[in-house]
């Protein structure tokens, strides 16, 4: 388990100040019957995925299983060509989307501040500005960001847009928080201090859906997996179980490092 202290604020460890206040409601993420094609290819091809609860789930999968992807439908970001995605039970709109917090593959900043980054959301999901400053400062302490709070967000390094992508999701102290291989680019020390502050936000009862296709970062994090490949969810369940005894071939060899072969019958065991 992580040292979650290894990080603090005023002798506080910061994973634990990013989410002393959050307390949401999370409401399902719903996806159904979810079909992508391009070019005659089956990119994306999922009967059903509920995100609820709490607590950490890892989507995992190789380069190219469609992890993105789905996470992009659930955002609403990607229309599927068929299938529906409900937010607690709703069409997914703007007012709701503030309380869904999304890190993408490739960090999304604008041309402003680090800071003026985080205030801007927050501004625009409703939160006054005095309360704006305070939550953006607090962000970016907890991510170790804030000798760089007025650095053009857009000249940080790589790793450093990551953690400023992930405290402004945070900052919105969202009800569930989708993060798309949010510790590639970083640093072991950023990882962990990273991998504890997500940690601490699914204590809290934020739910968290997190892609990875590292899998000792998934056995360090997760408490239930959803096993991606060739667009299909083919295993999905509480961690331990997967990692001990993987259901299906692809999983074997996707965790042991081997080549994922194509999807055959035997790879359509679905395990509640
Ligand atoms: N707009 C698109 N048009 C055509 N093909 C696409 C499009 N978007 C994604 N794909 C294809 O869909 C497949 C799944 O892509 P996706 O990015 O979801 O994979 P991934 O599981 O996230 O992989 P990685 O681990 O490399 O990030 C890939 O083969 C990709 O080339
Ligand atoms: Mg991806």
């Amino acid at each position: 388990m992580l040292d979650r202290g290894n990080t603090s604020v005023a002798g506080r460890p910061i994973a634990d100040l990013a989410f002393e206040e959050a307390r949401p409601e999370v409401r399902p993420v719903v996806g159904q019957n979810i079909r992508i094609a391009r070019d005659g290819r089956l990119l994306l091809d999922v009967d059903e995925l509920v995100v609820s609860g709490s607590g950490m789930t890892v989507l995992m999968g190789p380069n190219g299983a469609g992890k993105s992807l789905l996470l992009r439908c659930l955002a609403n970001l990607v229309a599927p060509d068929s299938g529906t995605i409900t937010w607690g039970g709703c069409q997914p709109d703007r007012a709701r989307a503030a309380r869904l917090g999304f890190v993408f593959q490739r960090p999304v900043l604008l041309r402003r501040s680090a800071r003026a980054n985080i205030r801007h959301a927050l501004r625009a999901a409703g939160v006054s500005r005095g309360e704006a400053a305070e939550r953006a400062d607090q962000a970016l302490a907890a991510a170790r960001l804030s000798h760089l709070s007025r650095m053009p967000a857009r000249r940080l390094s790589g790793g450093e847009q990551q953690r400023l992508a992930l405290a402004r999701a945070m900052a919105l102290r969202p009800e569930c928080l989708f993060l798309d291989e949010p510790t590639v680019n970083l640093d072991p020390a950023s990882v962990a201090a990273i991998e504890a502050t997500i940690i601490a936000a699914g204590r809290s009862g934020t739910k968290v859906l997190f892609v990875t296709h590292d899998s000792a970062q998934a056995r360090r994090i997760a408490t239930d997996i959803l096993f991606m490949h060739d667009g299909q969810i083919l295993e999905r369940g509480e961690a331990a179980r997967f990692f001990d005894a993987p259901g299906t071939a692809a999983a074997r060899a996707f965790l042991a490092g081997d080549l994922v072969g194509e999807p055959g019958p035997e790879h359509r065991v679905r395990t509640a």
